[in-house]
């Protein structure tokens, strides 16, 4: 471990602070309950012709549930239920043609979930088919898929190319045997290795790893080991997510024993210790939790300060709606949000009573949309304006006084510099940006969640 660990080990300010991972603003928590479909409707209604609009179809099912899994997900070992489900989900989006009505001109798909490899093939199609002609067009952008590399085949892969998908992300976590028993996940490195290779023969050569520190029994040697094989595998990104523990919101959690698991501050060291190694590699770092080859589409975005953050995380998406499809899926439009149920009854129920699903949402104000602006800011490139929020939001002179002079106080002088109106979050803190982004949230106060720690 260098020194320089050491130092940020001893010295970081948040450890076991809490916080948000703002992938929105407000955080979906706070999404107003008695939200219905009349929410979505006039926005879809509403879409510019030439609007762009990417696309998220939500999966919610995997073969053996991961015990440290976070996701909306449940486990099947049937397709029954997936086929009803995608019977349903076609019906979602023969709705949602009805109120946009051709309008938009679809930029990206995203497969996630669960595990969306699980679908077979005329699914897939028909899903697939189904979006192009709700749009009439096929994705101009990115059509990407999430794969376990356990559930996902060579035939599949072949598939995947021929229906154009060109960005994969593999779910590694870890390599070592330990902690893959201890998460109920054991892959193999060669069968992710190999599973590798065939996307890069297929043609699919975007290739997303993602990986989490603070797993149970992680040590520094066989983290180092994991990022070490994960590297010469050459991913053009790694998310590396810090483990959010929340056993008294997903019950399957217990089955990890705590006393397992990494204390914050070792926590805090296997990221510093990963960061310093996937710099050295020549891997850029973007935001709180993610890395990318400097040629990387998401390193130019940052760099060029046009990164995005959205429920999928860091994304160069600028298009101007994401809907989202599929149980628990949240569509995000300039005027708000709207989340469907997440209750597989429920979303089926509402759906075959000809209704759009939605159950939650928010209509953002125009001080929602500039605090959203700046957590997203602070999220993505660690500094802010605030004058320059300010005036493009026509908000007064004053705003945001409160926030500055808190951003004044002990704990957050070590982790943000603030000269009043511009804060640049300090970079040994990067991943506490979202401390810092919390001062912003004007809802925390009114009810405060239950979020991960930010070790
Ligand atoms: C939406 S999941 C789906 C990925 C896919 N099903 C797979 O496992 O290969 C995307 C990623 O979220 C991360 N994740 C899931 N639960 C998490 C948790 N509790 N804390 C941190 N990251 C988590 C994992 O890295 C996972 O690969
Ligand atoms: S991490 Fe992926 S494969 Fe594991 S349970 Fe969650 S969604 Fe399923």
């Amino acid at each position: 471990m260098s020194n320089s660990c050491v130092t940020q080990k001893e010295t970081a300010p948040w450890l076991g602070l809490e916080a948000p991972r703002y992938t929105s603003y407000p955080t979906a928590h706070h999404f107003f309950p008695q939200t219905g479909e009349n929410t979505l409707i006039p926005w879809l209604k509403g879409l510019p012709g030439d609007a762009a609009i990417s696309v998220y179809v939500h999966i919610p099912f995997c073969r053996q549930l991961c015990w440290f899994c976070g996701c909306h997900t449940k486990m099947t070992n049937h397709y029954a239920p997936i086929a009803r489900y995608v019977r349903v989900m076609l019906e979602e989006i023969a709705l949602l043609k009805r109120y946009a009505g051709g309008k938009g001109r679809l930029a990206n798909i995203h497969f996630g979930g669960g595990s969306p490899g699980l679908l077979e093939a005329q699914d897939m199609e028909a899903i697939l088919s189904s979006l192009v002609s709700m749009f009439e067009m096929r994705p101009s952008g990115e059509l990407a898929i999430e794969l376990d590399p356990r559930t996902t085949t060579s035939e599949n892969i072949e598939r995947y190319a021929a229906w154009g998908f060109n960005r994969v992300s593999i779910g590694i976590q870890d390599f070592d045997p330990q902690v893959q028993q201890a998460i109920n996940r054991v892959q193999p490195y060669p069968l992710v290795e190999s599973r590798m290779l065939q996307l890069r023969e297929a043609g699919i050569s975007r290739i997303n790893c993602d990986l989490i520190y603070g797993l149970p029994h992680q040590t520094p040697e066989s983290f180092r080991a994991t990022l070490e094989q994960t590297i010469a595998l050459e991913p053009s990104r790694i998310a590396l997510f810090s483990y959010a523990h929340l056993p008294q919101m997903k019950k399957h959690q217990r089955m990890i024993d705590a006393a397992t698991l990494p204390s914050e501050t070792a926590k805090l060291a296997l990221y510093a210790m990963a960061r310093a190694l996937l710099e050295a590699a020549g891997y850029v770092t973007i935001g709180i939790d993610h890395f990318a080859k400097m040629d990387d589409p998401l390193s130019v975005a940052a760099q060029e300060r046009v990164l995005k953050r959205n429920f999928q995380g860091y994304v160069t998406d600028t298009t101007d709606a994401l809907i989202g499809i599929g149980s628990s899926a949240i569509s995000q439009f300039p005027q708000g949000y709207a989340q469907n149920s997440a209750n597989a009854q429920d979303y089926r129920k509402m759906i075959g009573d000809g209704q759009l699903p939605i159950v939650r949402g928010w209509k953002c104000s125009v001080e929602d949309r500039a605090r959203k602006q700046v957590i997203d800011e602070i999220m993505c490139f660690m500094s802010v304006n605030l004058a320059e929020i300010r005036k493009r939001y026509g908000l007064d002179e004053n705003y945001f006084q409160q926030e500055i002079s808190d951003l004044q106080k002990l704990e957050y002088q070590e982790i943000a510099a603030s000269d009043r109106e511009h804060i640049q979050v300090i970079t040994e803190h990067r991943m506490a940006a979202r401390v810092v982004a919390s001062v912003f949230d004007q809802y925390r106060g009114i009810a405060p969640g239950r979020y991960s720690k930010v070790a």
